[in-house]
């Protein structure tokens, strides 16, 4: 039985005060005792102060991003050994806004997966299409393209520390959500593919997230799909009642 894991993407939001507040929250409403995993992703400024503060506690801490190189001429990068130094366990690679608005392709995105693994940290790998692409008929192609793209290379060992993330982009912001069975028919097919690429027993252990517009409405519904063991959160994740009312529906 796989783990549900919520995970909260802060995107460029809260400031440092904001930061330990909304963490305040979520620790105190959540008690010690989860049955799923949870992960925050504060901005990259706030990560030291949320690393201390959920000290102790069930919340795990991951980033949004992080450069493939170790160190270097990489004005305005963050390398592997910088968040694994302030704390982070996990990190968001290939989000849809760093596809879309920071030009990130699918070879960058593999050398990020290779590096962040390689260095110790778990990732959570998102893909998902787009809303022409859906309307054109093409979600699993390109599904499946930014798979085999995205793991080239990655062991089967290696897998086991990757969390997928089905974020459709026309879901993401903009109140627009997938229907339990839209998002569960590309679940279902990410874990053939890995079923493919792996094997059955890589496949099954995959936990395989959605993301797009994820509300306390809708959660419940969507996480009790099959082969959906998890939500990556924006908005929603911005208040801890929200995020907490989510935790609770997994
Ligand atoms: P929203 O929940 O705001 O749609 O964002 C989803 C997302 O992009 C999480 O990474």
């Amino acid at each position: 039985m796989r783990k549900k894991v919520i995970a909260g993407n802060w995107k460029m939001n809260n400031d440092l005060s904001e930061s330990q507040n909304l963490v305040s929250g979520i620790i105190s409403g959540l008690g010690n005792d989860t049955k799923c995993d949870v992960i925050v992703c504060p901005p990259f400024t706030s990560l030291s102060e949320v690393n201390t503060l959920i000290k102790d506690t069930p919340v795990k801490l991951g980033a949004q991003n992080m450069h493939y190189e170790d160190s270097g001429a990489f004005t305005g990068e963050i390398s592997n050994s910088m968040l694994k130094s302030v704390g982070c366990e996990y990190v968001i690679i290939g989000h849809s806004e760093r596809r879309t608005i920071f030009g990130e392709n699918d070879e960058m995105i593999n050398k990020k997966n290779k590096k962040a693994l390689e260095s110790g940290l778990k990732v959570i790998f998102c893909i998902g299409e787009s809303l022409e692409q859906r309307e054109e008929g093409i979600t699993n192609e390109v599904v499946k393209k930014q798979i085999v793209n995205g793991l080239m290379n990655v062991t089967p060992d290696d897998l086991m520390n990757i969390i997928i993330a089905y974020e459709p982009v026309w879901a993401i912001g903009t109140g627009k959500t997938a229907t339990p069975e839209q998002a569960q028919e590309v679940h279902s097919f990410i874990r053939g593919q890995i079923e493919n690429i792996y094997s059955k027993e890589s496949s099954e252990n995959l936990q395989i997230q959605y993301g797009g517009s994820v509300k306390p409405e809708n959660a419940a519904t969507l996480l009790s799909q099959p082969d959906i063991d998890g939500a990556l959160v924006g908005g929603a994740c911005l208040k801890a009642d929200s995020f907490l009312s989510i935790i609770a529906s997994a």
